[in-house]
């Protein structure tokens, strides 16, 4: 078939096969839409619009709209501009926000029902995971341009700083007290510097050798590992589908993932009353990511979340939160997160945000061993 559109004429169209449901259509279209009646009753809902509001459709008949969203949102203020003008509206960066929704960054269109008057149909389309996604994309050019710089740092820094450190260790044996003290600060602080080295080398571009990683086993190490060092004050709790398959990658790479996102999780509880972190796993279909340069789109079914209830992401962080260097802590080097997108980059995946004061979460989603995969 071209992708040509041809006028048909009358008579023919008359004899075409009939147009399928238009409520079958609605329900399974992937978008969520709702139609409103004059008085904002919930008259229809489709299959995505329950997910959407995590509301079923026999629920939603008894409700209003007022009923989820407060009057002030200007949700209702496009609603009476669309019921006056009878024009279809959008609004790009709605908030929908009450006790029963959490929806940031929230897309709508507003559409009239010329059959219905005062009824209007919405369309929501949930940007977080876009933006997730160009996140993720404007991340890999600025990971790239760590990969040259991490390889001239380990050549030409590391070597002549072990030279450093080995005379400061040296001088520091028959140095006076006074003078020990300076040797001391320098070996410390060649080491600090050491330990940046290397974390930027974990930016080269080298391949990585993959295999079956059971990816509770990661999270349990790094959970122990925090409780002893880093985390000890806060309480974990894990939250597992034990029917989780594999994941095809390098296990020490998403220890390394986990790590950093369970210690900023940890670092972030610091100051909380209550420090909690909450690691959890699951088997979802539908979060899919296309392949560059093909029409080939992977499924990345399985997610591991690190929740925090500390404070959120600070708001001059968030458009550069995975780029190296960007930090809000006094001690920071800003690598974590970019190591981060790095990695679960490279494994295929693709990492979600969503974070507000008393709840960050860290979404990691992972493809998953295909049984072509596991044979070989
Ligand atoms: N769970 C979180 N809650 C609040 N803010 C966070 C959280 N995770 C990351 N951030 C913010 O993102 C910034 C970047 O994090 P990233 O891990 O890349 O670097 P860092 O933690 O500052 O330094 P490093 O990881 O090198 O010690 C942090 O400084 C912090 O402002
Ligand atoms: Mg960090």
């Amino acid at each position: 078939m071209s992708g040509m559109l041809v006028s048909v004429p009358r008579r023919q169209r008359e004899t075409a096969p009939p147009v399928p449901d238009s409520a079958a259509m609605l329900s399974a279209l992937p978008v969520p839409v709702v139609l409103l009646d004059a008085a904002n009753r919930f008259r229809h809902v489709n299959h995505a619009a329950e997910q959407f509001l995590g509301i079923s459709a026999a629920s939603l008949a008894q409700l209003q709209l007022e009923d989820l969203v407060p009057p002030d949102n200007p949700l209702f203020l496009l609603m009476d501009q669309v019921r006056q003008t009878e024009a279809t509206i959008a609004d790009h960066e709605l908030t929908l926000e009450s006790p029963r929704l959490h929806k940031p960054g929230i897309a709508v269109q507003c559409a009239p029902v010329p059959e219905e008057p005062g009824s209007v149909l919405l369309a929501f389309q949930d940007a977080s995971t876009a933006r997730a996604l160009d996140r993720q994309l404007a991340f890999r050019s600025g990971a790239r341009s760590v990969t040259g710089m991490a390889a001239i740092l380990a050549h030409e820094v590391k070597n002549p700083l072990s030279g450093i450190r080995g005379a400061a260790q040296l001088l520091e044996a028959s140095a006076d007290p006074a003078d020990r003290e300076l040797c001391v600060l320098i070996r410390e602080e060649a080491d600090r510097i050491r330990d940046l080295v290397d974390r930027m080398e974990a930016f080269g571009d080298k391949p990585i050798t993959r295999g079956a990683v059971n990816i509770h086993r990661v999270l349990e190490h790094v959970r122990k590992l925090a409780q002893s060092g880093f985390g000890a004050g806060v309480k974990f709790q894990e939250v597992y589908d034990p029917s989780l398959p594999p994941v095809w990658g390098n296990r020490d790479q998403l220890v390394q993932v986990a790590l950093n996102l369970v210690k900023n999780a940890a670092e972030a509880v610091a100051a909380v009353a209550n420090p909690e972190v909450v690691l959890a796993t699951g088997f979802r279909h539908g979060m899919r990511i296309a392949v560059p340069g093909s029409a080939t789109r992977v499924d990345l079914p399985l997610y591991v979340a690190v929740r925090d209830n500390g404070p959120g992401i600070p708001d001059d962080i968030r458009p550069h939160l995975f780029e190296p260097f960007v930090t809000s802590k006094a001690s920071g080097t800003g690598l974590g997160l970019a190591l981060v997108a790095k990695i679960v980059g490279d494994h295929g995946g693709l990492m979600e945000v969503d974070s507000r004061p008393g709840r960050t979460e860290f979404r990691l989603h992972l493809p998953v061993l295909s049984e072509r995969e596991m044979e070989a």
